[in-house]
């Protein structure tokens, strides 16, 4: 089965048609650039012109940068706040005609990564975060789903909000050195195993290609692997998570 996935991103909108079955991009990826502001009327019309893009009328799954409940968006760290309060699934269905599901981001990738990537078959404590323009997370535990954990706005012992100290977004607005910036996200994690014990924990988002430049500089106790389904994860797991639509 197929459906098309769409990953809302803070600079840009990415679909593709998935293989829900596989776990597989069925052909290359399209991307336009996050509108700005990026109000819900304008990211719609962006999610339409990737819908025709592809001339999709089937089912499609939308990862968002915000906590969703039920269909509605709930925070907007790094998206225009008029958001706040927008059944964005009604909106989009609307729009798109397509039947929607609408879901956190770091989840969409995350039920990609447990069903198709490195946390398949975990039974245990695995978290799933995200480094981009955000820090997102999502956590499983015994292959289950706490959907809209939003832990990238934790506070670390400095005092700092984790997601404005050591997303991807600071090390490259501040040019932090891949070492000066994996200082950082270790406080980070440091503080997310002190809180949350995890069993594994996978690296996602734009940065997990770049893997090779600061893994060797994060010390934590669990094991820590990039996302195997790298920055595809996010739109794979959003066309999968059409499969559980609610
Ligand atoms: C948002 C999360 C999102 C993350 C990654 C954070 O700012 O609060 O909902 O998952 O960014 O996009």
């Amino acid at each position: 089965m197929e459906a098309l996935g769409i990953d809302v991103g803070g600079s840009g909108i990415k679909g593709a048609i998935i293989n829900i079955d596989a776990g597989e991009l069925m052909g290359e990826r399209y991307r336009i650039p996050t509108p700005d502001p990026s109000t819900p009327n304008a990211v719609a019309e962006t999610i339409k012109q990737i819908v025709h893009h592809f001339n999709w009328s089937g089912k499609m799954g939308v990862g968002f940068p915000a906590a969703i409940q039920h269909g509605e968006v709930r925070t907007a760290a790094n998206i225009d706040p008029s958001w706040i309060g927008v059944d964005a699934v009604t909106l989009l269905t609307k729009k798109t005609g397509c039947q929607t599901r609408v879901l956190n981001d770091a989840d969409a990738a995350a039920i990609a990564e447990m069903e198709f990537g490195g946390g398949r078959d975990n039974k245990g404590v695995v978290f799933i975060i995200t480094i981009g323009t955000g820090i997102g997370t999502a956590v499983f535990t015994n292959g289950r789903l706490l959907p809209n954990t939003e832990l990238g706005h934790i506070f670390l012992k400095n005092g700092r909000e984790a997601e404005p100290y050591a997303s991807d977004a600071v090390r490259k607005s501040k040019n932090l050195s891949w070492k000066k910036w994996a200082k950082r996200f270790n406080k980070y994690l440091n503080e997310i195993e002190r809180l949350f014990w995890p069993d594994l924990i996978i690296i996602g988002g734009g940065a997990s290609k770049k893997d090779e430049k600061y893994f060797s500089h994060l010390v934590t106790k669990a094991p820590i692997v990039p996302a195997s389904l790298l920055n595809e994860a996010g739109i794979i797991g959003a066309a999968v998570a059409t499969k559980y639509m609610e």
